[in-house]
């Protein structure tokens, strides 16, 4: 039998996922449609209560994405002008953005050199009087040292929220992001591991006091109807995104998996291609939102893969200090030399649950024949 052929592959393909619910899905948002519930209908709490669960902790409150989800959680912790906030310097801008809608100031550490997480030995040296919080980031997947963040946090009385806007699931020994910190923060843009159909966003807490504040921060200040008792916002999860969460909540644990399958695959076909892999802690459940690699000279081999069809991509091309809002923020070290120089090298290869493996050794292919290209162009 011939090996299979592909005409292209993507780095995220939602067409196959979304055919494959589209009756329940439609059957859904019908639902929403029939009862008219637009704003805050059942369907926002009967998710809450499953994400919750997914989430191993008490509450959780749906918002209108990710990028809110961590800005009401520091607002819930009265975080503000004068305080500051540690982060790690390589995440999506989303996460140092909330730190400054707020008012207070983003202070980056520099990332572990293995598993691109923030790197917990920096941290001590970026606290100061004025450190509030840390929010690490559990990048691509993979989950960052919670037991030794939270041990920090602990020890220096901070509070932590954790990004876990691409971590639907992932785990350290068995404990799932999102419910090591005072409050986990993800998002349901649509290629997130869990994604909805436009954007959509949820905290998730143990502390019945924050679930509160968060359900007031999002719905105008509003306990009783036409009585705001703070200066809050609207950015409440819609109905209808909620009802194709609940349809997408019964797949997510199958759909994990398959990415975890995928990784596998990828692993055993890269073996000896010379790009570096990421790093599976043993302990840990990464949940490979991205397939990261790394090689020296990755926009030729970008360039080279998208000659042959094969579309990767750069998360992120750029540090958070490097964002014109952030121009000034402390950085430990300064300058943040890894991820300044993993940010030149890292390379996002295609990654969804329904990839097979003929299409992961596809890519796998493609790619060793880019590196090989790219080498030989250094020699000529
Ligand atoms: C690490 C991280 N934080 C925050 C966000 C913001 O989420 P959203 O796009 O739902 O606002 C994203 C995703 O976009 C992200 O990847």
């Amino acid at each position: 039998m011939n090996a299979p052929h592909f005409k292209n592959i993507p780095l995220v393909d939602l067409q196959a996922q979304s055919r494959s619910i589209r009756d329940e899905v439609l059957a859904g948002m019908a639902e929403v449609v029939d009862s008219c519930a637009f704003i805050l209908g059942p369907q926002v709490k009967e998710f809450e209560t499953q994400f919750a669960e997914y989430c191993q902790t008490d509450h959780c409150v749906g918002l209108a994405n990710g990028t809110e989800a961590l800005h009401m959680a520091l607002r819930a912790l009265d975080i503000g002008p004068g305080d500051e906030v540690i982060t790690a310097g390589n995440s999506f801008a989303a996460t140092a953005f909330a730190i400054a809608y707020v008012g207070a100031k983003a202070v980056f550490v520099d990332i572990d050199a293995d598993d691109y997480n923030m790197d917990v030995t920096l941290i001590e040296q970026a606290i100061s009087e004025k450190t509030k919080a840390i929010i690490p980031v559990h990048l691509y997947g993979q989950p960052a040292r919670m037991n030794e963040i939270m041990e920090i946090a602990r020890r220096h009385d901070l509070r932590v929220v954790e990004d876990a806007a691409q971590a639907h699931g992932a785990e350290i020994d068995g404990k799932r992001t999102g419910s090591f910190g005072d409050i986990g923060c993800f998002s349901f843009y649509p290629g997130k591991n869990l994604g909805a159909y436009g954007d959509g966003g949820a905290c998730v807490t143990n502390d019945p006091a924050l679930a509160e504040r968060l359900q007031l921060l999002r719905n105008y200040g509003q306990k009783v109807k036409n009585r705001h008792d703070e200066l809050a916002y609207n950015c409440r999860l819609d109905t209808m995104q909620a009802a194709v969460l609940l349809v997408k909540m019964k797949y997510i644990e199958q759909w994990t998996d398959q990415r975890i399958q995928v990784a596998a695959w990828y692993r055993e076909a890269l073996q000896d291609i010379g790009v570096t892999l990421p790093t599976q802690h043993e302990n840990m459940r990464h949940v490979y939102h991205l397939f990261i690699v790394r090689h020296s000279q990755r926009d030729e081999i970008l360039r080279k893969l998208a000659e042959k069809n094969v579309f990767g991509g750069v998360h992120y091309p750029h540090p958070l200090s490097d964002a014109q809002p952030f121009r000034d923020a402390p950085c430990f070290p300064m300058g943040l030399p890894l991820a300044n120089k993993y940010a030149n090298e890292i390379l996002s290869l295609p990654m969804y649950p329904e990839m097979t493996q003929a299409q992961v050794k596809w890519v796998a292919q493609k790619l060793a024949i880019a590196v090989e290209e790219v080498a030989s162009l250094e020699t000529v």
